[in-house]
Formats: C-alpha cells, sequence, structure tokens
C-alpha cells in the first residue's frame, strides 16, 4: 500500500467513535428508540434433558402489562422446525420453539412479552413447566469414552472441519527419538462476556423485517434470519453500527434474535431481547472443554522427530462444533512426522462457539508446555529448542510463508525481557518471600481474509470536500471505524476528518465476519481499492475534461494531497477535487469495488507470530500467584494505528492471564445448570491483577498479504499466554500444572 509521510495510516490516531461513545450518543442494539417497543424475557428450561410435560401460562398472561407469551404450543411452525440457518459462522442449529424437547439446562422453552421489562421478568416467573425427565449427560469425564473422531475427509471445507491430519509416520518418529513426553493438558469450558449482552430489536413492516442487533456479521445475522424464516434475505435489514464486544459469541445469530422476530410477527409489535449476564451461560455459546494428549519425540541435540496431538472438546446434543486445538501444531516447528486428531463428545449443555482463538488459545497453552517439558528433559534452554525446530517453511503444506518475523520476535522479546537472567533449575529463583519463574511460549494465529465490497463517494460537504465510505462490516470495539477511516483518507488524499466511514447495515456492500482476525485484511483491502479507484476516476475525470487546468495531463502523473491534485512532474497546474466536483452531475462522484483473497493463498503460508514471555512469582507462604510482567514482540505486518494496535494486544494479553489464572465455567454434573453464571463466580482479572505488559512490534513488511500489508491482530493477543505462564510458574516452583485456570491451590 502506497504511504507517504502525511499519510495516516499506522499513526496513533484517537477513535473516530471515542467522543460517540463517552457522551453516550452511540446507539447500541438495546438503545434504539422504537414507537410501541414491547420488551421479551425468556423462559430457561430448568432441567438439562428431557422434554417439557406440561407448560402453562395462564396466570403469565393475565399478568400486569403482559402482551403475549410464546411457547412450543403456539409459537408459528418454522421451515425445517427452525433449523434452515445451520451453516456456520452465522447461522446456527437452534432451539425455537418448534417442539418439547430439551437439550440443555438454560435452553429458551417460553417467552414473554410485555409492556415494560420488568413486567415480563415478573411474568416470565409465572409460567408454570412440568418436565420428564431424560438421560443427562453434563459430566465432560463421564463422557469421556463415548468421544467420537471426526470424519477424515471433511463434508465442508473449513479448519473447524478438519478432523484428522497425518503426515510422515508418527510411530517410526517416536520410535527413532532420544526423548520423549507424553502428557495430557486439560483447559475448561469458558465464557464470553463482552460488557454488552446479546440483545436484539425486531420489528416488522408488513413482510419486511427489521432487526438491531449486536453482532459480528451482519450479512450473516440478515441471511440467518431470513433462512430461519424462508424469506429473501433483500426482506431482512440488520442494523448495528456499534457492537459493545463480541470475541466470537456475536459471530453467530443465536436464538434470542429469531425468537424477538417471531413475537414481533405474532404480536404485531416490535419486540426487544436483551439478555441478562446469566442467560450469557448457555444460549449463546462458550469456549468448550479440551483434553489434548500430546505426545512429543526428539533426537538428543532437541530436533524434533515427531508429535502425536490428540484434542477431545465437548459439544451438544444439538449441532458439533470443534475447538480445533491441534491445527496450530501442523504448523508452528518443523516436525516431519505429525498426527494431529480431534474428537468429540456430546453433553447437555449449550452449543459452544468460537471463543478468540479458537484452536489457537487452547492449542499453544498445551504444545506451549509440552515443549518446556521437553526442553527440560533435554536440558536446553526452552528459547534454544524451539529455534533448533523453527519452521523456515511451512511444515503443513510446505509452502513458504509469505512473511514470518518470528525469528526476530524471540530475539526482542528475551532482550526486552531479560531471558538470559533466567535460571534453568526450577525453583532456584527467589525473592525474598517470592518464587519467581520465568518462561515462554510462541504466540500465533492465521491471517484470514474474505470478500469484501465498498462503496465510496466523493461529495461536496458545505464548501469542503468529503469522502462517504461504506461496507456492511462491524466494529466491535476494536476500532474499525478509525483504521477504515485511516485507510481511505490515505488512498484518497485526504485528512481522516475530510472522511466519514460508515458501516453496521446490511444496505451497505456485503463484508465478512468480523471474526478469526480478518476484518482489517479483507474489509480494510476492500476500501484501499475502492477508495483508490474513486481517486482515480477523479483524476481521470480532471484529465480528460479541457476545462480543467490538470487537462491532458496522464491520470497516473496526477497525485493528491489534502484534497489538492498536483502533478508529479513539474507542471504547477493545480486543482482541487472541490473544483473537479463542482464540474460533475450531483456534485459527487462514486465508485464501488471489491476485494477479494486470489493466488498468493495457493502460493503463500499466512500467519502473524509472536514470542511470549511471563515472569511469575508466588508467595511461599500463601501460594499465591502473580504475574508482575509479560512481555510480547509480534511480526503482525503493517500496524494500520499504533494505539489501537497496542490496545488489542494488551487487551489478548490480559485475557491470556485471565484464561491461565481465572476462567472456568462450572456446569454441575448432576442437572447440567451453569452454576457460576455471573462476574461474581465467574473470575476474571481486576485491574490489581494485571502489572507491566510490554508490547513490541517488529518491524515487518509483507508485501504477498494482501494489498495493505496488514495480518490481523483481533485474536493472536491472546494466544501462547497462558503456555508462558503455566511454563512461568513451573520455573518458580517446580510444580508443573496441566490444566487451566492454574491457581494457587495447584501449589500447595
Ligand atoms: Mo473470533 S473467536 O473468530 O470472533
Amino acid at each position: 500500500m502506497a504511504t507517504n509521510e502525511s499519510g495516516s495510516v499506522g499513526k496513533p490516531m484517537n477513535r473516530v467513535d471515542g467522543r460517540l461513545k463517552v457522551t453516550g450518543a452511540a446507539r447500541y442494539a438495546a438503545d434504539w428508540p422504537i414507537d410501541g417497543l414491547t420488551y421479551g424475557v425468556i423462559v430457561q428450561s430448568t432441567i438439562g434433558s428431557g422434554r417439557v410435560a406440561s407448560i402453562d401460562v395462564s396466570r403469565a398472561s393475565k399478568a400486569r402489562g403482559v402482551i403475549g407469551v410464546l411457547t412450543h404450543k403456539n409459537a408459528q411452525k418454522l421451515p425445517d422446525k427452525g433449523r434452515a440457518a445451520v451453516n456456520p459462522p452465522a447461522g446456527r442449529v437452534l432451539t425455537l420453539l418448534q417442539d418439547d424437547q430439551v437439550h440443555y439446562n438454560g435452553q429458551p422453552i417460553a417467552l414473554v412479552v410485555a409492556d415494560t421489562f420488568e413486567h415480563a421478568t415478573d411474568a416470565a416467573t409465572m409460567v408454570a413447566v412440568t418436565y420428564e425427565k431424560g438421560i443427562l449427560a453434563a459430566d465432560f469425564d463421564a463422557a469421556f469414552p463415548s468421544a467420537y473422531p471426526l470424519p477424515e475427509k471433511p463434508a465442508e471445507p473449513g479448519r473447524n472441519t478438519r478432523g484428522h491430519y497425518v503426515r510422515g509416520d508418527v510411530d517410526a518418529g517416536l520410535a527413532s527419538a532420544d526423548v520423549r513426553i507424553d502428557q495430557t493438558y486439560t483447559t475448561p469450558k469458558e465464557n464470553h462476556n463482552p460488557m454488552e449482552p446479546h440483545a436484539a430489536i425486531a420489528s416488522w413492516d408488513g413482510g419486511q423485517l427489521t432487526v438491531y442487533d449486536t453482532t459480528q456479521y451482519v450479512y450473516g445475522a440478515r441471511d440467518a434470519v431470513a433462512k430461519t424464516f424462508g424469506m429473501k434475505p433483500e426482506d431482512v435489514h440488520i442494523i448495528s453500527p456499534f457492537v459493545g464486544g463480541g470475541f466470537g459469541c456475536k459471530g453467530s445469530t443465536w436464538s434470542h434474535v429469531l425468537l424477538a422476530a417471531m413475537a414481533s410477527q405474532s404480536l404485531k409489535r416490535p419486540v426487544k431481547i436483551v439478555l441478562t449476564r446469566r442467560q450469557m451461560f448457555g444460549p449463546v455459546g462458550g469456549r468448550p472443554q479440551t483434553h489434548q494428549r500430546i505426545t512429543l519425540g526428539a533426537k538428543s541435540d532437541g530436533t524434533l522427530t515427531a508429535i502425536r496431538h490428540v484434542t477431545t472438546s465437548h459439544t451438544s446434543f444439538i449441532e458439533d462444533f470443534l475447538e480445533p486445538s491441534g491445527i496450530v501444531t501442523r504448523m508452528l516447528y518443523a516436525v516431519p512426522n505429525l498426527e494431529s486428531t480431534h474428537r468429540l463428545l456430546k453433553l447437555n449443555v449449550g452449543t459452544p462457539t468460537y471463543q478468540r482463538a479458537p484452536g489457537e488459545a487452547t492449542g499453544t497453552f498445551s504444545l506451549e508446555v509440552a515443549m518446556d517439558e521437553l526442553a527440560e528433559k533435554l536440558h536446553m534452554d526452552p528459547l534454544a529448542l524451539r529455534l533448533k525446530n523453527y519452521a523456515e517453511t511451512d511444515p503443513d503444506t510446505g509452502r513458504p510463508f509469505s512473511s514470518k518475523a518470528l525469528k526476530e520476535c524471540y530475539r526482542v522479546g528475551a532482550e526486552r525481557f531479560g531471558w538470559s537472567k533466567r535460571k534453568a533449575q526450577a525453583g532456584t529463583m527467589r525473592d525474598g518471600k517470592a518464587m519467581v519463574g520465568y518462561g515462554l511460549a510462541t504466540a500465533t494465529y492465521p491471517t484470514y481474509r474474505s470478500p469484501a465490497t465498498v462503496r465510496a463517494r466523493l461529495e461536496m460537504n458545505g464548501s469542503d470536500v468529503r469522502a462517504v465510505v461504506q461496507t456492511a462490516s462491524q466494529d466491535l470495539g476494536t476500532g474499525t471505524y478509525t483504521i477504515m477511516t485511516q485507510i481511505a483518507a490515505d488512498a484518497l488524499g485526504l485528512k481522516p476528518s475530510q472522511v466519514r466511514f460508515e458501516l453496521g447495515d446490511s444496505h451497505f456492500p456485503k463484508s465478512p465476519v468480523s471474526g478469526g482476525s480478518m476484518s482489517a485484511a479483507s474489509t480494510g483491502s476492500a476500501v484501499h481499492v475502492a477508495c483508490t479507484a474513486l481517486r482515480q476516476k477523479v483524476l481521470a475525470l480532471a484529465a480528460n475534461d479541457p476545462s480543467s487546468p490538470m487537462h491532458g495531463i496522464v491520470a497516473t502523473d496526477i497525485g493528491v494531497s489534502e484534497g489538492r491534485l498536483i502533478t508529479r512532474s513539474d507542471s504547477p497546474a493545480t486543482e482541487t477535487y472541490a473544483e473537479v466536483l463542482a464540474r460533475q452531475p450531483g456534485k459527487a462522484v462514486e465508485a464501488t469495488e471489491s476485494s477479494a483473497p486470489g493466488e498468493e493463498t495457493k502460493q503463500f503460508a499466512m500467519h502473524a507470530f509472536g514470542a511470549v514471555f511471563a515472569e511469575a512469582r508466588i508467595d511461599s507462604d500463601t501460594r499465591t500467584i502473580r504475574i508482575p510482567r509479560l512481555v510480547g514482540a509480534y511480526g503482525v505486518g503493517r500496524v494500520l494505528n499504533a494505539k489501537l494496535a497496542h490496545s488489542q494486544m494488551i487487551s489478548g494479553m490480559v485475557w491470556g492471564i485471565s484464561q491461565a489464572l481465572r476462567e472456568e465455567t462450572d456446569v454441575d454434573p448432576r442437572n447440567g445448570r451453569y452454576v457460576n453464571a455471573d462476574l461474581a463466580e465467574y473470575h476474571v482479572p481486576v485491574n490489581a491483577d494485571i502489572h507491566d505488559l510490554d508490547v513490541t512490534f517488529v518491524d515487518e513488511d509483507d508485501p504477498h498479504i494482501n494489498p495493505i500489508g496488514a495480518k490481523g491482530i483481533g485474536e493472536i493477543g491472546i494466544t501462547g499466554v497462558a503456555g508462558a505462564i503455566a511454563n512461568a510458574i513451573y520455573n518458580a516452583t517446580g510444580v508443573r500444572v496441566r490444566h487451566l485456570p492454574i491457581r494457587l491451590d495447584d501449589l500447595l
């Protein structure tokens, strides 16, 4: 991407939507003032498996303010029992009051709609339900023998269906090893808890449905809703300009969105449903529990001879969803013999889903702890072991990496951290009462990209010009508005203040899901391409217009700076965008362009990499665990906004600390109930838990990856952190903990 000194890409620009957010003017899904709005509250099952034997809504229906109650008895029949939208990531298999079956504790079984949220909440307690209990499977360990492998040849493409993978001969590789590690690592169920819970307002106007949603995928929500109702996609309008955090749970359209639309249709009133914090546990996904057995073999000089990684994760009885922890193992180190298998087991819980770095967050924990165990057995420095097995080309595909700055990340990270001061013998570093340990892990996340289309218009704004740039992307709070504004400004030769970037509306051209860390790469590329095309269109208009001072100059010899056209030669000819626009019909020029991945995806392996270093301090009396500092060095291609990128990385690191030391969703095996479904009992770090987070981006110029050279940073920040912390805790204490979260009682 062309940049110049005055360019705004890369600069630590403040969020363009910051003022709207701090003044409360930013409208989130639940904030839209809709005439005649009603409030829906979901009634959830209180058993984990079976059927609703009877449901009596007579009292609830007569309660103050109640407008209607939907149950499986009176809800409209949907095509395919409401399961028509099954294509992930947006479409999920949902339970939409189409039958009496109960698949998990907390499943929606009724919806009460009233004139206020309070009335609906009150009436929801009056719905009387009896059940016939079925066989319950809510205990991961008890269900473990029932695990089934994913098919070898996936029916559909996509990494989540990539079950089984082999290269070389693992048994021969292990037999030829001098040293072997064979251990099992486990990670718990986790649940996303963005500050903004899921929320939707549905409103019908004849056959047209408008949904104010909080979603990571505007077009996905549109298609999921349309398919579920058997409607044309054009008849569904999704509006989602602000999203208060997603992290994967808002990548899919869950039942509350459809229930709001169903109720709105039958009651002929707009219906709003806002999930409570407690309802965030179960009906809207979460990270699956994993059990990962890893076998490593290596020569005495540290050269890996084989890896076997068998991942078992849970899913629901409704749908297969996989946490693909073994995917990262396939590409992280240069090992000729490798087998990675994914298996699922079914539990009576809500279907799990994508949660920040699905697969990589859990896979870089297990693999990176196993590598630490191997290093110790080899009497090798853990960093030296990783360098010994450094993959210069992608071991999975054999392709070259489009760019890979991991060696530089190791070097810079180790230096900033002071890795050379680490004592290899566990439990030998002390500082007063504190046992001190150093650990490291590798971070990585693939660079995905999907097609995106952007409409860009140059128009007058009073006496000034402005660009209005639109695409149906999403800003999860990460800064999409801001980086797209910067990219558009640079491509057009305008100041960022002259660009109005708009997203979050299905009437805009299509952008992909803001998931898989792909919005910057996908939508950013399309913004660059569309705005470049728009600039060229305006320049051509000037060059071809006899009344322009630029007439006759080759358009490619014209540049633009702050809205003024100038030639690259010595010619003094110049005019402004405003002067060109003044001569155009409608005083505006527009371009719509698409950008999609191409041949480069077949030529290169594309990943971001990083190295994470952690210091752990454990109180020798109480075993309280503190992480005084984390150092991360990352190669992520072009950094589009230094300030926002830094924020993204430290947020990932904070979540890594949380994954390592705090988070765990407890499900009661007796009834499948989510035990700690609130932020008092579901532990996340507070400010006092977070100390020094040191982030460095190493220079990485990737000419292959996409037109803007950016790799995406939404997810890599969490990867590696839990592994680095577990390794640091071992180095401090000599206690090897192979499960998450690691708590002080593990160290007693
Ligand atoms: Mo991310 S878990 O792909 O939204």
